[in-house]
Parts: structure tokens; C-alpha cells; sequence
């Protein structure tokens, strides 16, 4: 028999965001069945919410009930992932019961923490992946938490009933799981240990009886050191997840993910010979098959690289919404020091809001490491060349065209501008590219931008003015918080630009560190700039 005291009085809110919970104390073995003394949390009435349509987007495979079922692979074809482990207890109920480890809608009976995850896929999107294990645990209460705590003890990871096949297309991972005994379920460390979540985000929310997190978001951490694991976090007590839907969906809208379909298979549109849509979302290939301009051979991923060698750029449209005055375009590419693209913080939200005031939006997947910047440019160069072709049929002038970047996206901006731009195509980098009737247009951009970011390489910003100068740079504006450790290197390209006679803007903010993305409220600024740049166009 085991008992746990858990002291978080602070857990009686009904929804916990970006806290990580207090710590409960360890479980010891001797007394009482029940890892968890309620603690005063908020009761919370049955909800007569109803929601008849939760499951959809779960992906394929279907869920085998027994261990002799065999491991299962599961595919989807989105960039986020929820994934959640979830025991729905054995409760005798046809209705939802508040604090009962259940949630019953339309008759389905669901985990609590199975009913926030697919939540958070209705509202906004992504595949749903449900860990398994092998082994069943017990539906009733006291054997499993039997069981949880002898695993624990045991430091046992049980094996996992289903994989997630293609997990690295998966840039955010939704990860959701109960509180057990203080820790992750066993079956979540398997989880962890079993994919490389390298250079992807993940995003925990934990559903619990008074501890909140405990100290599970710093295990995940530990567990998946290189992945970046956001802050933006969701805890629930037990007694408030039936009735939770709202909040729920608010928090999944707070995250600002806007789920893009995987690209292109591989018989996709590109930008040779698609026609632009000024209404609807496309995803184009950058290049025709077999005639992407490479100087590095890039023929097998050896782990390092967050996209395999048969990636191929492309860029995703957000038009201006109908109704909404058009200004111009904007070109966007999201940073991640050449090593992935972080979308969500840098590219998709920001294409949105500038979209909704007037721009044209696109967000260009450029290539990565092992490739040079050089060909990432290459890539944006394309995508400017295909946006200005179809400039009537954006209702933009061909000279309202900006491009900016982020971090590193906006080093790759700034190497197009100065390097890569006019009519220079692929054949200028490799000699076996052969250009396309594309290529005959211009690559030019009429404003740049900057966002923590800067002319030169990583980490070392240019101060080259003569080729500023000679390099007919379009105007330009900088970005970045005080607290960003290249505030020096921002300060000398910015030196040096003026020098050479670019035109050149800057917004300081105070306070703010390296990779703040979409938030701090520079957008409108950077749009009343760009507003001007282009009506004096
Ligand atoms: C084995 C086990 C251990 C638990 N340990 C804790 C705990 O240490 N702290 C806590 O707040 N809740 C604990 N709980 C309560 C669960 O976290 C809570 O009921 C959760 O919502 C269950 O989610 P599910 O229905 O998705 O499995 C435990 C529940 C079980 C079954």
C-alpha cells in the first residue's frame, strides 16, 4: 500500500498556466491506497457540455486492445503532434463525474487527460496519438496505482503498443499525461526515450489531483535536452477537467499554432508552374524535381539534420483576407541558427497578422543545414521571383515586395540582398542548374527586415560598407531587445548601413531578450514602417 502527502494548496485554481506546479512529496509505502489528498481544489458541477465530433484527426492505425495485437506504427500528416497517455479509471457512470479520472461525451468514456487532448486537436488541429502500452494497466483504482508505484520503484519503462511513424515531421509536440505519484507515468519516459526530439518544441500539459506538474516538466528537459520545451504550459486539476473545454481551447489558441498540412508529397505544385491564388492557401515546391541549384551533396541524414535529403523548399501562402485593402508582400523566414525553422514563433503566427493587415504573407521553408546560406537564398530568391510574377494577381506593385527574417532567416534575407538578388540565379552557385523562364525575373526587394537579426553570418554581423553600398540595399529595419546577446553586433551592422547610405529603422526593446518571435507588439510598428516605405514607392 502506498501513500503520498501532498501539500499544494496552491493547486486550487481551476486552470494553471505557464506553472509548473509545486512539488509533492515523495510516495512512501505505508500507508493508504490513494496517491493524492484533495487539497481544497475548486469544485466543479458535471458539464453538460457536448461535443459529439472530438476524435477526429487521431492518427492512423487503430487502436489495438491486447498485447498480442503487436507494436503499431502510426502516421499523420501534420507538423504538431498531441500525444497523450491517459487511463480512463473504472468508474461506474453514465455521466461526467467531477474529480472522477473520467469524462464521459455522448456516451464515449474518456481518460481526463485523453478529453484535454483532443480538445486541444479540435481546436487547433494536428495529429492525435494515443500512447499505449503493451502491457494493459488495471481500470481500477488501487491495483493501478499499485502498479504505477511499483514501476516506479522498479524504474520499469514499460514497452510502447504503437510508434509514431515519421515523427520527424512533427515540429511541436503536445505532450499530455497525468500525474502519477509525483512523476511522469512510466510509459511517458518510454515515450521520451524512444524519438529524438531534437531541435522540435514541446509543449507539456498535465492533468492531476493537487500537485499540478510537480517537477515532470524538468524531467522532460532532462529527458529531451536538445528540445526546446515551452513555458507556455497547461495545468488542470482532475475536478475541473470536465467542465474544461473552454479553457482548454482558449490555452491550445494562446499557443498560436496554426497547423500546416505536411508538405507537399512529392507531386506537389511548384512555383514553375502553379498560378498564384490570391484567396486560397497554396504550398509550392521552390524547385522542379532533379533541378535544385546544390553545391553541398546532401545524400543521407546522419541524425544531425533536422530535414531528411529528400526535402525540398517550399513556401506557404497566407492572402490577404477578402475585403482587407492590400499594401504589398511580405516574405517571411523564420530563424533556427540554420538548424530547423521555428514556424510557430516566426513564421506562421507573424504571416497571419501581417496577412490580416494587408500583406500578402508567405512563409518560405528554405533549405537547411548541412546546406550553405547561400542556397537557402537561393530559395527565397525564387519565392520573391514567383510572388512578383503573379504581382497583378495579388494586387500588389511589383516594387511593394519585402522580405524579412528572423535570427537566422534574416541572415539568409540579407545574403539574398546582397548576393543573390536582380536576375543572379541558381547557375551562379552551381553550373548545372539550368535556369527557367522564372529566372528571367527579378529577385529584388524593396524593403527588409530584421528581426534580431542582421547582414552577415551566424553569429557575426557585416560592417562592410562598400559592399552595402555597392549592393543597392532596399531599406531597412532592425528589430531587437536589449537583452539579446548580439545587441552589439545589431549595433554595428547598423552603423555601418547608415554609413553606406541605406536607409535604415530601428526599434529597441527595452528588456527583451534573443527570440521573443511574433509577441512584444513590434508588428504594428513594423507595419506603419512598411506602410511608408511602400507608398512612397
Ligand atoms: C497511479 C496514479 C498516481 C497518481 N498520482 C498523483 C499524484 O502524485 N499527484 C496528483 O496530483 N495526482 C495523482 N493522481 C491523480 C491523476 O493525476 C488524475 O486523476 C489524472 O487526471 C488522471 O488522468 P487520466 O484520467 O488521463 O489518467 C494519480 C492517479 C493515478 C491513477
Amino acid at each position: 500500500m502506498k501513500r503520498m502527502n501532498i501539500l499544494c494548496l496552491c493547486m486550487t485554481a481551476l486552470l494553471i498556466l505557464g506553472i509548473a506546479g509545486c512539488g509533492a512529496e515523495g510516495k512512501d509505502n505505508s500507508t493508504g491506497s490513494s496517491p493524492v489528498q484533495e487539497s481544497g481544489e475548486r469544485e466543479v458541477s458535471g458539464s453538460e457540455n457536448e461535443n459529439g465530433d472530438l476524435g477526429a484527426g487521431e492518427i492512423a492505425a487503430d487502436k489495438q486492445g491486447s498485447a498480442d495485437a503487436g507494436s503499431e506504427s502510426q502516421s499523420g500528416s501534420s507538423n504538431i503532434l498531441i500525444a497523450y497517455f491517459s487511463i480512463p479509471e473504472d468508474v461506474e457512470t453514465t455521466d461526467a463525474v467531477a474529480g472522477a479520472s473520467i469524462v464521459i461525451r455522448d456516451g464515449e468514456k474518456m481518460g481526463n487527460t485523453e478529453y484535454v487532448a483532443k480538445v486541444i486537436q479540435q481546436t487547433v488541429g494536428g495529429d492525435l496519438f494515443h500512447i499505449e502500452t503493451v502491457e494493459e494497466y488495471p481500470l481500477d483504482h488501487d491495483p493501478l496505482v499499485d502498479q504505477a508505484a511499483d514501476e516506479q520503484d522498479e524504474n520499469k519503462h514499460p514497452e510502447l503498443l504503437n510508434h509514431v511513424e515519421n515523427f520527424e515531421q512533427y515540429e511541436t509536440i503536445i505532450l499530455g499525461f497525468p500525474n502519477w505519484w509525483a512523476d511522469l507515468p512510466m510509459p511517458v519516459y518510454t515515450f521520451l526515450e524512444e524519438y529524438d526530439f531534437g531541435a522540435k518544441t514541446i509543449i507539456p500539459f498535465v492533468t492531476h489531483g493537487g500537485s499540478g506538474f510537480s517537477g515532470t516538466i524538468r524531467t522532460i528537459s532532462e529527458l529531451q535536452p536538445g528540445a526546446h520545451v515551452s513555458e507556455n504550459t497547461l495545468s488542470l486539476s482532475r475536478n475541473s477537467v470536465a467542465d474544461s473545454e473552454e479553457d482548454v481551447a482558449a490555452w491550445a489558441e494562446s499557443l498560436g499554432l496554426n497547423v500546416t498540412e505536411i508538405a507537399p508529397d512529392n507531386s506537389g505544385d511548384t512555383v514553375a508552374d502553379a498560378v498564384a491564388d490570391p484567396v486560397d492557401q497554396q504550398i509550392l515546391y521552390l524547385w522542379e524535381e532533379g533541378n535544385m541549384p546544390a553545391v553541398t551533396e546532401y545524400t543521407e541524414n546522419n541524425g544531425n539534420y533536422a530535414d531528411d535529403p529528400d526535402f525540398r523548399p517550399y513556401m506557404v501562402t497566407f492572402p490577404v483576407p477578402e475585403g482587407t485593402e492590400v499594401k504589398g508582400a511580405v516574405l517571411i523566414n523564420a530563424g533556427g541558427a540554420f538548424q530547423f525553422r521555428s514556424d510557430q514563433m516566426e513564421g506562421t503566427p507573424v504571416a497571419q497578422e501581417l496577412s490580416r493587415l494587408g500583406y500578402q504573407s508567405f512563409v518560405v521553408n528554405y533549405r537547411l543545414r548541412p546546406y550553405t546560406q547561400e542556397e537557402g537564398a537561393l530559395d527565397l530568391a525564387r519565392a520573391v521571383r514567383f510572388v512578383r510574377k503573379y504581382a497583378d494577381v495579388y494586387g500588389i506593385d511589383e516594387k511593394d515586395i519585402a522580405v524579412m527574417g528572423f535570427s537566422a532567416g534574416g541572415i539568409l534575407a540579407g545574403e539574398m540582398l546582397l548576393n543573390f538578388d536582380g536576375t543572379v540565379n541558381g547557375s551562379a552557385l552551381d553550373d548545372s542548374y539550368v535556369p527557367d523562364e522564372l529566372d528571367g525575373i527579378s529577385a529584388d526587394a524593396g524593403a527588409d527586415g530584421m528581426i534580431y537579426s542582421f547582414y552577415g553570418r551566424l553569429s557575426v554581423a557585416s560592417t562592410d560598407t562598400d559592399k552595402f553600398a555597392s549592393s543597392n540595399l532596399p531599406p531597412t529595419y532592425f528589430c531587437y531587445g536589449t537583452r539579446d546577446p548580439f545587441v552589439g553586433e545589431f549595433e554595428e551592422c547598423v552603423e555601418a548601413l547608415k554609413e553606406a547610405g541605406v536607409p535604415v529603422e530601428v526599434d529597441v526593446l527595452e528588456g527583451r531578450p534573443h527570440g521573443y518571435g511574433y509577441t512584444e507588439g513590434w508588428i504594428p510598428a513594423y507595419d506603419a514602417w512598411l506602410t511608408g516605405i511602400f507608398e512612397n514607392n
